[in-house]
């Protein structure tokens, strides 16, 4: 038996050892290698109780703070789950060598958005590149024993479901335009939807969107696609948004804008609890109310003056360098002009909370799967995530996958991609109309563009692209109710009987109820 694990970041490494671990072979397929996957990106750390900061932190507030943070969507039984996991895969990734930040007491652990204790581990502000380090060497020594069989530079082109299982992919090589097809189950750990946000997102376009649009095209059920993550302190360089990551307010950086000639912190004076560090959603729908005040500038301000040097020194260094070098600022002496930026999506491919996807055979792990993060994923939780919901989705695989005849065919089949200009059009429409505040104004004429596009669709590619582009419209328009990072000015409070899941199947949009245990 080999499964078949699409995406190499931390979601399908973490899939790819634990099914190594238990003597299970997979095929580890990713369109990039591993080092320039999205998860490398990941700055401010990862979250876990470790209880080193002497705050009687406990697994239960972990559970509360994710919960609260995503506003009451997320699935309970599953964050449970998540939050009791994590000391262990924090120490885990302390064993393999992680040079986490460490004292007398143990793993040192930060402030991070809409969490009251101290509880994100970190490596300055690179811990995704260092955890995913550690998993690169992990992995190493599978593929010396053959266990696990990477093929980079090779692209899902077809993922074969019939009568709702999955039966196994197709995949082509970028190199040599062959495609392989590989029989068994499949994980898919394809990562956020980026590609339908061109230039808009902190994240990688390697993450295209396409896996996903497949799965949508095979009546394989999304969920939650309205709940798009604006992270507050972004700043815009070409062809992508630059993020400066949590950690900055977690380590004391202070936003304000300029009211009358001077500058007002205004989230101290809003949130005196947990003032810059409240949710994402909260913040950046905060940076679109002030700067929207007549008696306000245009403009918000991350101000990181005040920071000590020993701060800069061990654990922003790498952020100073980063704005530094794209604005030729440095942020110890001034301060920064953010506004908010697309970095995450909490919604995508349904699962449950074995990761089984709503396709037999079929799993799904990491950003690319809705699960954990409800109307509003907290920092420092995607890459628990990730790690977590790789293991879950390869014990869940490895006991329902039967031996196979594996098959292994090559062939030339046509492949076909969306164009960069087609997928600027559509990034275009959901940039304009997609906001973090949306109207069912809004919401209908970003549909009417894109049925402008349908004529322009000149292959399958563009064809379920716009299909999943319109899915995501339509997940906003039919939750009527603000709740998290789905922020409606037609209906502005939250509506308890929308606690539920926005699921789509095909060209369908309905509710599914959520374990609130
Ligand atoms: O701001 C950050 O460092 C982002 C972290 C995250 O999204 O988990």
């Amino acid at each position: 038996m080999r499964i078949n694990i699409i995406g190499a970041g931390l979601a399908g490494l973490s899939a790819a050892i634990t099914l190594a671990e238990n003597g299970v072979k997979s095929n580890l397929i990713s369109s990039m290698q591993s080092e320039r996957a999205q998860s490398v990106m990941a700055e401010g750390g990862i979250n876990a109780c470790l209880n080193t900061m002497g705050e009687d932190d406990t697994v239960e507030n972990h559970i509360e703070d994710t919960m609260r943070g995503g506003v009451y969507l997320a699935d309970n039984k599953a964050v449970r789950g998540l939050c009791e996991n994590a000391p262990e895969i924090v120490k885990e990734f302390y064993k393999l060598g992680v040079p986490f930040q460490t004292n007398e007491n143990g793993i040192v652990q930060r402030n991070f958005g809409g969490q009251k204790k101290k509880r994100t581990a970190f490596v300055k502000s690179s811990t995704g590149k260092m955890l995913m380090t550690a998993l690169i060497d992990a992995v190493r020594r599978y593929e010396i024993e053959g266990v696990i069989k990477r093929y980079p530079h090779h692209v899902l082109q077809q993922l074969h479901i019939r009568d709702n299982k999955c039966q196994g992919v197709t995949v082509n090589d970028n190199y040599t335009g062959e495609s392989v097809t590989f029989g068994g189950s499949v994980i898919l750990a394809s990562g956020g939807m980026n590609g339908l946000f061109s230039g808009l997102t902190t994240g990688t376009t390697q993450n295209t969107a396409d896996v996903t649009a497949m799965c949508l095209e095979n009546g394989v059920e999304l969920a939650n696609l309205e709940f798009v993550q604006y992270h507050p302190t972004t700043i815009s360089i070409p062809g992508k948004r630059l993020l400066i990551s949590e950690a900055a307010r977690g380590e004391g950086g202070r936003l304000f804008v300029v009211k009358n000639g001077k500058p007002w912190y205004f989230m101290e004076e809003k949130y005196p609890e947990l003032k810059n560090l409240m949710p994402r959603d909260v913040v950046s729908a905060e940076m679109v109310a002030v700067t929207s005040m007549p008696e306000c500038e245009d403009q918000v301000y991350l101000d990181m003056t005040g920071l000590d040097k020993s701060v800069w020194k061990s654990r922003l260094s790498d952020l100073q360098e980063q704005v530094l070098h794209y604005l030729a600022l440095d942020p110890a002496k001034k301060p920064v002009p953010v506004s908010p930026g697309i970095h995450y999506f909490m919604g995508g491919i349904w699962v449950d909370t074995e990761h089984r996807t709503s396709a037999q055979n079929l799993y799904a792990a990491g950003e690319c799967a809705c699960q954990y993060h409800g109307a509003n994923r907290l920092g420092g939780n995607s890459l628990l995530g990730a790690v977590y919901g790789g293991k879950v989705a390869a014990r869940t695989a490895m006991k329902e996958s039967a031996p196979d005849k594996q098959t292994e065919r090559k062939n030339v089949q046509p492949y076909t991609e969306a164009s960069p200009a087609f997928r600027d059009s559509v990034s275009q429409i959901l940039g304009n109309h997609l906001r973090i505040l949306r109207s069912e104004n809004d919401l209908n004429q970003a549909l009417a563009e894109l049925d402008l596009l349908q004529n322009k669709a000149a292959n399958p590619a563009e064809i379920r692209l716009l299909a999943l582009a319109k899915a995501m419209v339509n997940g906003a328009l039919y939750r009527k109710e603000s709740r998290g990072a789905h922020r409606r000015t037609d209906y502005p409070v939250i509506n308890p009987d929308c606690q539920k899941q926005t699921i789509v199947k095909n060209t369908k949009v309905f509710y599914r109820e959520i374990n609130q245990l």
